[in-house]
């Protein structure tokens, strides 16, 4: 009887502790992803609120994260069409379900005829770089056509049903464009162009933030696009318009070009970074150059005390070597189709990365013929950034551009289409061109891939500042401990192209005259274009996060 009294017992216990548990998971599982920008299912983190959102109602919508992306990428065109555009190009890198990294490379390629001496006209000096000679074969929607085909859910005209609607109702100048549009330089160039078509009011003084910009020539072209498929803009009647105002603006691109426009697919290189695999886009992309600071500084072991009063100075210090030493380098960076002795497998190769490594002393810096005896190329700035995860652990890391801001100031008035200045980053970078070649690129669209599975989808915009921009979040994130947030918050340190540093307004005083004490030249720049844009998946939830300097927000679900 004590016996079965006991045992009974023991099994009530028993139930309570199972009920209790059963609750207690019920409770955890239910408990939503409530902090900003953390998501259940899948997230998106374009430049902007907005573009996030028409991403985010695709996935909902039973899109994929390239679907997503596409639609993303699509709105950003209309909402900064300063940075990227249908007339421009991208690198897309995509990890599927089961691991395998792919990048879909349909940046821009140099068309069949060209100026012969084009780039004799290459600026010295970080400057735009306006005119048709530049313009480059679009690979835009090309691109959008691969991705779909092989990843794609919902119809290719879903994708873009609220582009079109934005881009024919219009959409209000967000303050990052407004304050393009009001500095001089660019203003000026605006409105002595056919950019004033769109972007001026009726007495041709240009948009403000806040006003609504219109689009009605670009809706229609995406709304045939939408219907007829990229051959609308390949081969079909767009093609024939974009064709006839590129050479009415004096360009050369013909129908030739676009007909035989190829997109580029291929396997992503992987590099370990201690435990975490980072997947990058190969030449001519820049993901090498992204790959070689961090493999530099990773030698280093900093840690979150880096950034404590006493070593501050020193890991930026170390970090400037690293970028100067890739300056220095990156003309090795070309288009492997075209050129058979390129450098990049050297500046993945441990031992050079080790011995680049000796090469920089705590002591100081070094003249440029330090870091190489090559010229480096001019720095530029544009570009837009979209990482999507959604909900099947498809990952998207797509940066996109038409290269400086507004391309080369070429707008094709029939199409709406602004094009791109793409032949403009051979500056500095080459010494003959030869059609069909990709001009290199800092684009780095980039998948990390943490021990543990979890994934960072993460890239950067702002040309030139691309590759410093993407390279202190990761090393703010992986090795001194911030959160992803304040990992892309934190202020950027900029080496330019002729070796000076240059600190955003606000920098920390004492490191910057701690590095002058070093030997550091400290630049003068006075607009800083960096944006990064980033999604991780943690335990439970999707961390999304966009640069607050473009004054983006992420979305997801
Ligand atoms: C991922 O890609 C690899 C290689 O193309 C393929 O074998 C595999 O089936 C793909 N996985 C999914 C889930 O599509
Ligand atoms: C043009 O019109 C806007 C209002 O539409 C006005 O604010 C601006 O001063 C005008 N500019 C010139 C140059 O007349
Ligand atoms: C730095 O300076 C110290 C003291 O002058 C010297 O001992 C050391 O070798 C220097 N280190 C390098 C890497 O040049």
């Amino acid at each position: 009887m004590d016996k079965y009294k006991w045992c009974c017992c023991l099994t009530c216990a028993l139930l309570c502790t199972v009920a209790l548990l059963c609750v207690c998971l019920a409770t955890l599982l239910s408990q939503p992803c409530s902090s900003a920008n953390s998501f259940r299912h899948a997230a998106v983190a374009a430049d902007s609120l907005l573009c996030s959102q028409v991403g985010r109602r695709v996935l909902q919508q039973g899109g994929t994260a390239v679907d997503g992306a596409i639609a993303a990428l699509l709105c950003t065109a209309v909402v900064f069409p300063q940075s990227m555009g249908i007339g421009g190009g991208s690198v897309v890198t995509v990890r599927n379900k089961t691991g395998k990294v792919t990048v879909y490379n349909f940046r821009e390629t140099v068309p069949q005829k060209f100026k012969s001496n084009l780039l004799d006209d290459c600026p010295d000096s970080f400057k735009h770089t306006p005119g048709s000679q530049w313009i480059g074969v679009p690979g835009e929607l090309r691109g959008y056509e691969a991705l779909h085909k092989q990843y794609g859910r919902l119809p290719w005209s879903k994708l873009f049903e609220e582009p079109v609607r934005l881009a024919r109702e219009g959409v209000p100048v967000p303050p990052h464009l407004g304050k393009i549009l009001s500095m001089p330089s660019v203003k000026s160039r605006v409105q002595h162009s056919s950019l004033c078509q769109v972007f001026c009011k009726s007495n041709s003084s240009l948009l403000k933030t806040g006003d609504i910009m219109k689009f009605p020539q670009l809706a229609e072209s995406m709304q045939i696009i939408a219907e007829n498929g990229a051959d609308a803009f390949y081969t079909g009647q767009i093609a024939l318009d974009l064709v006839h105002d590129i050479q009415a603006a004096g360009g050369t691109l013909d129908m030739d070009d676009l007909r035989s426009y190829k997109v580029r697919v291929m396997d992503a290189w992987t590099v370990p970074l201690g435990e975490t695999l980072m997947h990058i886009p190969p030449p001519p992309a820049g993901g090498v150059l992204l790959a070689f600071i961090l493999k530099i500084m990773q030698g280093f072991s900093f840690t979150p005390h880096s950034l404590d009063e006493d070593q501050k100075i020193q890991f930026y210090h170390h970090y400037i070597e690293a970028v100067k030493f890739a300056n220095g380098l990156r003309r090795n960076i070309c288009d492997p189709f075209f050129n058979s002795h390129t450098g990049a497998d050297l500046l993945m190769d441990p031992a050079f990365i080790d011995h680049i490594r000796t090469m920089i002393s705590p002591n100081g810096t070094n003249p440029p013929s330090y870091y190489s005896d090559v010229r480096a190329p001019p720095d530029h700035t544009g570009t837009s950034q979209v990482s999507v995860l959604d909900k099947d652990g498809l990952a998207v890391s797509a940066t996109s551009t038409i290269n400086h801001l507004f391309g080369g100031g070429v707008y094709s008035p029939r199409t709406g289409i602004i094009l791109n200045n793409e032949l403009a980053d051979f500056c500095g970078r080459a010494n003959t061109l030869n059609p069909g070649e990709q001009p290199p690129s800092s684009m780095t669209p980039a998948i990390l891939e943490y021990k543990s599975g979890r994934l960072l989808v993460i890239g950067g915009a702002g040309g030139s500042m691309i590759t410093t921009a993407v390279a202190l979040s990761v090393i703010n994130h992986l090795w001194l401990g911030m959160s992803l947030k304040e990992a892309i918050d934190a202020p950027i340190v900029f080496v330019d192209s002729k070796n000076k540093v240059n600190f955003p307004p606000g920098f920390d005083q004492s490191v910057i005259d701690g590095l002058r004490a070093l030997g550091h030249e400290v630049g003068q720049m006075e607009y800083f274009f960096n944006v990064v844009n980033a999604v991780e998946k943690e335990d439970r939830c999707i961390v999304a996060e966009s640069d607050a300097r473009k004054k983006g927000m992420a979305d997801g679900y």
